[in-house]
């Protein structure tokens, strides 16, 4: 079950409009292009969508946050370090709410010593986000944009089963995985609760992307 509960945010947190958060991400797109892009703007889909058929989310926000849940990419082809790189960027532009998702997208888990490792991470900025994500709260958004990062890929919407599947066959598995998409699948059935149905039924064009 999920054990922490809607938080409200941080009501003197400057999120960005939008219309910002699209002017960020092209930005990136300038310095950084990749597929991460098109995975950003189907997580911000997703986010949208999910939030709209569930009560007491705001769509607006979390398009913002699933837009910009992989902005430390800009700086370059970066592995762990996209988190900390997105945390110190939004952090700097005053959206504290971003930055947070920034790092917990990451961690469905609220235990990051059952990723795969360190990765790219300095042992300073490896403690960093220790001590951030075992000292947090997770509130809605913060799941919301953990799972919708498992159903977007770069050429459109998928089920998590797929995306599982996927990144298993190409980097492996690991003790800890199972656990992980235990998680995941968790998170999905709640807001399938909130949502009344299917997840999946809310992601136009998932079919044509997964025969594709
Ligand atoms: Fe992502």
């Amino acid at each position: 079950m999920i054990e922490e509960q809607l938080k409200p945010m941080d009501r003197n947190d400057q999120s960005p409009t939008r219309q910002i958060a699209e002017s960020a991400l092209a930005a990136a797109a300038s310095h950084n292009p990749g597929n991460w892009i098109s995975h950003s703007r189907y997580a911000a889909q997703a986010c949208e969508n999910i939030a709209r058929a569930c009560q007491d989310l705001d769509p607006e926000k979390a398009y913002v946050f699933g837009l910009l849940h992989d902005i430390g990419r800009q700086v370059g082809i970066v592995k762990e370090q996209h988190q900390i790189e997105g945390y110190h960027y939004c952090m700097q532009k005053g959206w504290g709410a971003v930055a947070k998702i920034c790092l917990t997208h990451s961690h469905p888990l609220k235990d990051v010593s059952k990723k795969r490792g360190e990765g790219d991470l300095s042992p300073a900025n490896y403690a960093f986000i220790k001590q951030f994500i075992e000292n947090v709260d997770y509130d809605d958004y913060d799941r919301l944009v953990q799972l919708c990062d498992c159903l977007s890929l770069p050429t459109g919407f998928c089920i998590v089963e797929k995306r599982f599947g996927d990144v298993g066959i190409r980097y492996g598995v690991h003790e800890h995985t199972v656990e992980q998409w235990t998680r995941v699948l968790e998170i999905k059935a709640y807001f399938e609760t909130h949502a009344g149905g299917s997840i999946y039924r809310l992601l136009p064009g998932l079919c044509e992307n997964m025969i594709h």
